[in-house]
């Protein structure tokens, strides 16, 4: 049983949206019910920026991500995140597969957004707002459009450059540039970008938005003025990593969130043992940091649909 390698171009096209959603929300369900492992990340911090280890286990699948994100990598060609998944047997520890994770980061992330949105969203929601237009603003583009009949999507990023990337790249999509008070006015907004102090300001926040707050991932990220945090009504994707790295870390530790405004996981939500939106004028957040469950649950996917295939490249890795 060689160890399987799959490269970026390979994981791409076995990569669709529709099944990626699924398999995130199972592994938010899995991890309420108690079903999952999944130890706190590992962060590593060098200069140009910082690198994660992430294991978890799933029902019939355990495995590591070794992710990084480096803000200024797009100046030199190279994405802000890249990751490389190893997928091994939980039941010997056999190295089944190593994957590149970059895209399935992509995918994964915005498959989470697009669960929360479906949880805690209006039911008629029809508009999208991506503050930000990077990288993982396509994914979150992409599993909204996978779910919701989008009417229109408003985009707003510092570059015009990555608006106008983002704009060329869904034509069959509606996608305007606006202003960020603009933006705001979306049923759904997405807010990915690397920002270290708020960018979406409380004046411009409307009763009734669900947002997806993506980008803080690391201590000292936020992209929310804290105001808004405590009108809304906020769901984590895990307490612990939020508490100390996501949207929530910085007004929690400079006293500035009542942590009551946390009303529980995404995963307590899909488990339907907490209950999301409580009416349509409720502000709620989705306090995204990513999970290695994710990562997991895609990762076992992949390796579902491909571990008969010949074409792929196998190496003895480990002796018989
Ligand atoms: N929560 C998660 O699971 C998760 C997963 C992956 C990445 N992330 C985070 O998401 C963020 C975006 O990642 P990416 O891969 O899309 O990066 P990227 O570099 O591809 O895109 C970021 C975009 O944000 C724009 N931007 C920067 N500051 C802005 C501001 N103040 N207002 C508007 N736009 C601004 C940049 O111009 C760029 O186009 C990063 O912080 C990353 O760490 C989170």
């Amino acid at each position: 049983m060689p160890t399987m390698f799959l490269c970026k171009s390979e994981i791409l096209p076995l990569l669709d949206m529709k099944e990626v959603i699924p398999a995130v929300e199972n592994a938010f369900r899995q991890w309420a019910l108690g079903k999952a492992q999944m130890p706190p990340k590992s962060y590593l911090t060098v200069d140009k920026g910082d690198f994660r280890a992430m294991p978890a286990s799933l029902p019939g699948a355990a495995g590591m991500k070794w992710v990084n994100v480096h803000p200024a990598n797009p100046s030199r060609n190279l994405p802000t995140v890249m990751a490389v998944i190893i997928y091994s047997d939980p039941e010997t520890g056999y190295p089944l597969a190593v994957m590149d994770g970059t895209d399935i980061t992509a995918y994964r992330t915005g498959a989470a957004s697009a669960v929360a949105s479906k949880y805690l969203a209006r039911k008629d929601a029809s508009t999208l707002g991506l503050v930000g237009a990077g990288r993982q603003a396509h994914t979150q583009l992409m599993a909204h459009a996978a779910l919701y009949d989008l009417k229109l999507v408003k985009v707003y990023d510092l570059s015009e450059a990555s608006t106008s990337r983002l704009i060329k790249a869904f034509p069959q999509y509606r996608i305007e540039a606006h202003t960020l008070p603009e933006v705001m006015d979306s049923d759904i907004v997405c807010t990915v970008t690397p920002a270290h102090s708020p960018v979406v300001r409380k004046e411009w926040v409307k009763p009734g938005v669900h947002i997806n707050a993506v980008g803080a991932d690391a201590h000292g990220k936020e992209e929310l003025d804290p105001e808004i945090l405590n009108e809304a009504v906020i769901f984590v994707d895990d307490m612990r990593q939020a508490s100390t790295s996501g949207e929530v870390n910085v007004p929690l530790d400079k006293g500035l969130l009542d942590p009551n405004r946390i009303r529980g996981s995404l995963g307590d939500v899909v488990a339907g043992t907490k209950k999301g939106r409580t009416n349509d004028r409720e502000i709620t957040v989705f306090d995204s940091t990513g999970l290695a469950i994710e990562d997991i649950a895609c990762a076992h996917m992949i390796y579902e649909k491909v571990k008969r295939n010949s074409e792929f490249t196998r190496l003895n890795f480990v002796e018989a």
